[in-house]
This record gives C-alpha cells, structure tokens and sequence, in this order.
C-alpha cells in the first residue's frame, strides 16, 4: 500500500529541488509536463500513480546540469521514493521512466519500455514542441549564450555541431536537430493529436522568422 500523502509530498520534493532553475527546466515545466500527463492518460490504460511520479521526477537532476552523468536524477528519485516508503514495484517502474524518458535515450537501442513511459515521455515532448518549446528553446540558447540564428550556415543544411565555432550551434538550429522531429517519434494517439498542431505552430514561427530576418515581412 503507497503512502496517501505521496503526491503532495513529492511535488514539495520537486519544487525545492528545482528552486533555481533554469526557466525551461523549472517547476512550472514539471506542472506542465504532468497536466500533460493527466491528459493523455484519460485516454489511454495506465497506472496512474506511475505516470504521476514520472512526470513529476522525471527532471529533478539533468544531467546536462550534472556533467553529463545520466544516474544522478533515477539515483535521488529511487531515495526519495523509499523514503516515502513506496511499493517496490512503483518504485522500479518510476525509476526506469526516468532513466528512458530522454530523447537521447530513445534514439539507440531501448533497454526499456512500458505503456506509463510512453505516457509521460509524450506529455514531456509535447512541452518541448509548439508555443512552449519556442521559448524554452531561445531560453536556453540564452542561458547558453547562442546565437539566434546564423545565416551563413543555412539550418536545413546543419549537421555537426563542429560546424560552429565553439560548438555552439544557433538556437534556430535546434528546431532542425529536434523539435520538427518530435511529431513523428509520439508513441500516444493523444499526444500524436496535440503535437500536430503545435508542430504547425513552429513551422509557421519559423516562416516567419526568416521572412522578418530578410526583411520580407
Ligand atoms: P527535457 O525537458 O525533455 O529534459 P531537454 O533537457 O532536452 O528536455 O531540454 C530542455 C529544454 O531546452 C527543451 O525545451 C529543449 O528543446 C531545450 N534545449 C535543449 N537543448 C537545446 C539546444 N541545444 N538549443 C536550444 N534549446 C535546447
Ligand atoms: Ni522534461
């Protein structure tokens, strides 16, 4: 039997664990992130404790904020879960939502699947897609110091990230290197749903974008 306060308790957890950062990353995209979630789940058979404590620890230590290692953010859920005394079960799954919710992660071979991840990864894509996902994407390049966009090295063309100095690829670039490509990679017909429409939403950014770059509009 789970803890009744569990919930609560941990979206305290979270909320302290975030105070500081950065603004694509912080509580209000967790919030986000699980009223995604909750959407999707209506419509789809899951276990609804799990797909809570996904969405809601899925980020609590990125590892892009913790030089690169992968095992903080699972390590520190798995103590905060069985502090909470948690189900064994419940823990194991949430953790291993957290281990292969990451782009990253879904791209090479999966270790790991289940109808909850698939839930929550989608509800985590949907906020990284559309209005959102334009001004988390410029936020981070900002945080990052990028450049917005640089013409002379046409975006659709952009492969390696050595083709800019520094590495540092313009923001603009990320929409080519990931957001256009999260519509096809929704595992839910909810999510598949919504991401069509802010997929639209970016491409018409987009054209606009340039034509106010060139002057055009
Ligand atoms: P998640 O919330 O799934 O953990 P990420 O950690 O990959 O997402 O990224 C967080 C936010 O920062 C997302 O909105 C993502 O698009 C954005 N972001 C990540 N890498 C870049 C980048 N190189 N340029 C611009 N935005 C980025
Ligand atoms: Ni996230």
């Amino acid at each position: 039997m789970n803890n009744p306060d569990i919930i609560p308790n941990t979206i305290a957890f979270v909320k302290q664990q975030l105070k500081d950062a950065e603004g694509g990353h912080d509580w209000f995209h967790i919030l986000r992130v699980y009223n995604n979630t909750m959407l999707i789940a209506r419509s789809e058979k899951a276990d609804m404790l799990v797909v809570q404590l996904g969405a809601l620890l899925h980020d609590i230590a990125d590892s892009k904020f913790h030089n690169g290692d992968e095992s903080v953010g699972p390590k520190m859920a798995r103590t905060f879960l069985e502090n909470e005394n948690a189900d064994r079960e419940t823990i194991d799954h949430v953790v291993k939502i957290i281990e292969n919710i990451s782009f990253k992660g879904s791209y090479g071979k999966l270790a790991f699947r289940s109808r909850e991840l698939d839930i929550v990864q989608d509800a985590d894509r949907l906020d990284a897609i559309g209005a959102i996902g334009i001004a988390r994407a410029f936020n981070y390049g900002g945080f990052k110091n990028r450049e917005l966009h640089n013409p002379d090295i046409p975006p659709q063309q952009y492969k390696t990230k050595a083709a800019y100095k520094n590495n540092k690829a313009p923001t603009i670039n990320h929409f080519y290197e990931k957001l256009l490509l999260l519509k096809d990679r929704m595992n839910t017909e909810t999510g598949r749903k919504i991401a069509e429409e802010r997929h639209r939403f970016m491409e018409d950014f987009l054209e606009q974008f340039y034509g106010e770059w060139e002057g055009t509009r």
